[in-house]
């Protein structure tokens, strides 16, 4: 007889453990591959998963220092949510009443709503003022189940503006359980002092902000607004060429309103993630599955902006594509954090099963995040990052509408909300 070893924390009391397994993005037939114990556990030292298994087994070979009871729940990986705009300051729910009402986000945009208008915001708010805002939204994405974000900036859209939003996320993250993965932005549109010249803010994003950007420190990733109203195509490739020459990686968001063709650029460009897809074409699907470029999905967007396009994910599932879904959280167009309704829109508007958006919602958007080796699944040596669902099983993820399913979140392996 073995003695049982010491570790820090059992999870246990789970009807169901639910997990995607591996390090690297399941496509195609393998996204709703995943593994379920029943009646199972998770042991966790040293903020890894150390084992996964029947209660039973675990019980026998482990002491715990403590115990977290799941009561009969459902035990997923933590959500990683890889497409946010959480710096912003002031809400926009006028304009959501105006697209009730029949105005469309681009009309409104180009009235001086939209992005220009939460720019305003973020302009006049102080370091400290936008760090405590931020914080308020990572608590509520914690409560909701998500345990890494990608957080975007562009809501500056100049230089010094953009760096503070930066050193907002830098801050935030030291002081808060939630990893933030940092992106800059600075191409979501362009800022009213360059209305009149495009081009000079393409120099400008170029010549002076991606340099000073990338000589911060502060951002992993660069990403753009390819689309009709704002950056172009070539405009598109010339600020990405130069922010993946200065070492970032690179998201971008393409066809989301029109289909303009940024599917096949993302390819071109080998980002690593390309976002929205609203409208890609049959060739920018092609495109993408040829340079394993992945979809960052955001299901909610359309209907928040009432829009009719849909995202066409089973077709980019079928093309062995290895998507994400994301809440694309932003107050302009989609005032919306929880991961668990995202899953829930994905079932209703893709067709995706509850073990498809369980992939999709944390080993595919970690490995989108190059964050796959280390979470984004249950299994020995990766961060133990899990949530407990109060549901009886995987299925009501998606099924169950309106409420929060998530009882409890451990971080690293400490209990960081229940
Ligand atoms: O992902 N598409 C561009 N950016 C955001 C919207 C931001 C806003 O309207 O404030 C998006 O939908
Ligand atoms: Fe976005």
């Amino acid at each position: 007889n073995v003695a049982p070893q010491v570790i820090d924390l059992l999870v246990h009391g789970a009807a169901q453990v639910a997990t995607p397994q591996g390090s690297t993005p399941r496509g195609g037939a393998d996204l709703g591959r995943i593994s379920i114990v029943h009646e199972g556990a998770v042991a966790i030292h040293d903020g890894r998963v150390l084992a996964v298994g029947p209660a039973r087994e675990l019980e026998a070979s482990f002491a715990p220092a403590r115990r977290l009871d799941a009561h009969g729940g459902t035990v997923v990986p933590g959500f990683v949510d890889a497409h946010t705009h959480p710096i912003f300051a002031g809400t926009r729910e006028d304009e959501f009443e105006l697209r009730a009402a029949g105005k469309t986000y681009v009309e409104i945009s180009l009235a001086g709503g939209g992005i220009v208008s939460t720019m305003r915001g973020v302009r006049g708010a102080s370091q400290e003022q936008l760090v405590a805002q931020l914080l308020g939204r990572m608590d509520r994405f914690l409560a909701l189940g998500t345990t890494t974000v990608e957080a975007k900036t562009g809501y500056g859209l100049e230089l010094e503006t953009e760096l503070r939003c930066l050193r907002v996320l830098d801050t935030a993250n030291r002081m808060h359980p939630i990893e933030l993965v940092s992106t800059f932005l600075g191409a979501h549109d362009f800022p009213p002092e360059y209305r009149d010249d495009r081009a000079g803010y393409v120099d400008h994003v170029c010549d002076e902000m991606l340099p000073r950007v990338a000589e911060s420190g502060l951002a992993e990733y660069a990403d753009i607004f390819t689309e009709a109203h704002v950056f172009d195509l070539d405009q598109s490739r010339r600020i990405m060429n130069r922010a993946r020459e200065l070492g970032f990686g690179l998201r971008l968001h393409v066809d989301q309103l029109t289909p303009l063709g940024g599917a096949q650029l993302a390819a071109e460009l080998r980002a690593a993630s390309a976002d929205h897809l609203e409208c890609v074409t049959r060739a920018g699907i092609e495109a993408l599955a040829a340079a394993a470029v992945q979809p960052v999905l955001c299901p909610v967007v359309p209907l928040f902006l009432r829009d009719d396009h849909e995202a066409p994910a089973r077709a980019m599932i079928d093309a062995g594509l290895a998507p994400a879904i994301a809440t694309d959280f932003n107050p302009g167009s989609c005032y919306l954090q929880s991961m668990a309704e995202v899953c829930s829109w994905s079932a209703l508007r893709y067709g995706m099963s509850a073990a498809e958006c369980l992939t999709a919602s944390t080993l595919n958007a970690a490995c989108s995040l190059g964050r796959g080796a280390d979470r984004g699944t249950l299994e020995p040596g990766k961060r133990a990052d899990l949530l407990v669902l109060d549901v009886p099983n995987l299925k009501y993820l998606c099924y169950e509408l309106g409420r929060s399913p998530v009882a409890a979140v451990v971080v690293g392996g400490e209990l960081a909300y229940e």
